[in-house]
C-alpha cells in the first residue's frame, strides 16, 4: 500500500524545487499524467473494496486536489518571476550615449550639379538628358566632325569593341550629342523617352551628364561630368551667350567680382567658337578664386554651325542659337578649393567626409545656393 502521505510530501517537495515551467510540467506529468503517480492511485480505486474505497478515497482525492492547486500556485510564481527577468533585462536606460551612426554625405560633382540645375532652371532652361553610350553620328557626325578627320581623335574617345556591321559606339566624350537628340526631336517622335517630347524650337535646355575621355592628371580625369546648354530662337547672337553665361558665373560664385575671359577657339560644331576661363590661384597647392594670374578652362562655346541646323533637321536660315558646355567637376573644385580632380574619383570617405555636403542643404538661389 502506497504511503500517501510520504507521496504528498515528496511531490510537494519536488513541485516546490521545479525551477522553470519545463520543470514543473515534468513533476506535474509525473505525477498527475496520464500514467503519473497519482493517476495509478486513482485507478486502483476501481479494483477495491468498497470498505477500501470509502476510506482511500478522500485520501487519494484529497491528494490530486492539494497537488493541483500547489503546481497552479508554483506556476504562477515561475511566471511572474519569468516575467520580472524579462522586463530587468529590457529596460531602457535613458542615461547610456546615443549610438554613433555614419552619416553620408552628398558629393560635391552633385552639388554642383544641383546648384547648376537650380540657377539654369531659375533663367527659364528645362532639362533633357541622353545615353552615356553613343553612336558615331550623335557623337561626331551629326556635330559636323567630318569622317576620318583628326578631330574625332582630339577627344581620346574610348570605343566600344565594334558590332557585325563594324559600327563601333563609344562613350560619349561631351554631353553634345543630347543637343542633336533635342534638335531631331523637333520634328520626329521622341527617339527615347528621356527627351522631353513635343519640344519645337525655341529651344533651351541643359544637359547634365556623365562624359568619358582617356586622358589622367589634374585638371583631367576619364569620367568627369558636363552640363551642356543649348538655345535655338531667332535673331539669337553671340551677345546672348556672353550675358547667360555671365549671368551664371555671378550667381553660381554668388559674386559679380570672378574674373572671366572668351579665348577664341575651335569646335567643329560651333562658328565662331570660344573657350571661357576663370582666373585664380593655383600656385599653393589649393585652388583660389578671385585672385592671382592663372586662368582654368570650365567650358566651351559657341553660335551652332549651320551644319549641326541642318544635321538636326532645322533651317540655319530661319534659326540659330548658342550652345556651351561646362566641366562640372572643375566648376566644383573652383568654387570648393579642391586641388587635385583625380580626388574627387578616388573613394576616399575621408575626403568625402571633408568635402562632402549635408543632405539636408539643398540647393536654393534665395538662400545663396548652400
Ligand atoms: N563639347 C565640347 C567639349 O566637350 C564643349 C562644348 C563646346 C560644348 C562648344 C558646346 C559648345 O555646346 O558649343 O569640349
Amino acid at each position: 500500500m502506497t504511503d500517501i502521505s510520504q507521496l504528498e510530501s515528496d511531490l510537494a517537495a519536488r513541485v516546490d524545487a521545479a525551477a522553470d515551467v519545463a520543470a514543473l510540467e515534468a513533476v506535474r506529468v509525473a505525477a498527475l499524467g496520464k500514467s503519473g503517480q497519482v493517476s495509478e492511485l486513482l485507478k486502483s480505486l476501481g479494483a477495491m473494496s468498497p470498505d477500501q474505497r470509502r476510506a482511500q478515497g478522500p485520501l487519494i482525492n484529497g491528494l490530486r486536489d492539494r497537488l493541483t492547486a500547489r503546481i497552479a500556485q508554483r506556476r504562477a510564481a515561475l511566471d511572474a518571476a519569468a516575467l520580472d527577468a524579462e522586463l530587468a533585462a529590457g529596460r531602457l536606460d535613458l542615461s547610456l550615449p546615443a549610438s554613433t551612426r555614419r552619416r553620408g554625405a552628398v558629393h560635391p560633382t552633385m552639388q554642383v550639379m544641383d546648384e547648376m540645375i537650380a540657377i539654369f532652371a531659375e533663367m527659364g532652361f528645362a532639362m533633357a538628358e541622353g545615353p552615356d553610350i553613343e553612336d558615331d553620328f550623335h557623337n561626331f557626325t551629326a556635330l559636323n566632325f567630318p569622317p576620318k578627320h583628326p578631330a574625332r581623335e582630339m577627344h581620346d574617345t574610348f570605343f566600344l569593341q565594334a558590332d557585325a556591321n563594324g559600327d563601333r559606339k563609344v562613350l560619349r566624350t561631351h554631353t553634345s550629342p543630347v543637343q542633336v537628340r533635342v534638335m531631331q526631336k523637333t520634328n520626329q517622335p521622341p527617339p527615347a523617352p528621356w527627351i522631353a517630347s513635343g519640344q519645337t524650337p525655341p529651344i533651351r535646355v541643359i544637359v547634365p551628364g556623365r562624359t568619358y575621355r582617356s586622358d589622367s592628371d589634374a585638371t583631367h580625369t576619364p569620367m568627369f561630368h558636363q552640363v551642356e546648354g543649348l538655345v535655338i530662337d531667332r535673331d539669337i547672337h553671340m551677345g546672348h551667350l556672353k550675358w547667360t553665361l555671365d549671368t551664371f558665373i555671378a550667381r553660381f560664385f554668388e559674386t559679380s567680382s570672378v574674373e572671366t575671359r572668351f579665348r577664341p577657339h575651335h569646335f567643329p560644331f560651333t562658328e565662331p567658337s570660344a573657350e571661357m576661363d576663370v582666373r585664380c590661384d593655383r600656385s599653393g597647392g589649393e585652388t583660389k578664386i578671385g585672385q592671382g594670374t592663372d586662368w582654368m578652362e570650365i567650358l566651351g562655346c559657341g553660335m551652332v554651325h549651320p551644319n549641326v541646323l541642318r544635321n538636326c533637321g532645322l533651317d540655319p536660315d530661319e534659326w540659330q542659337g548658342f550652345a556651351f558646355g561646362f566641366g562640372v567637376d572643375r566648376l566644383g573644385s573652383l568654387k570648393y578649393g579642391m586641388p587635385d580632380l583625380r580626388d574627387m574619383f578616388a573613394a576616399d570617405t575621408r575626403w568625402l567626409a571633408h568635402y562632402g555636403f549635408s543632405a539636408y542643404q539643398t540647393p536654393n538661389p534665395a538662400t545663396g545656393l548652400s
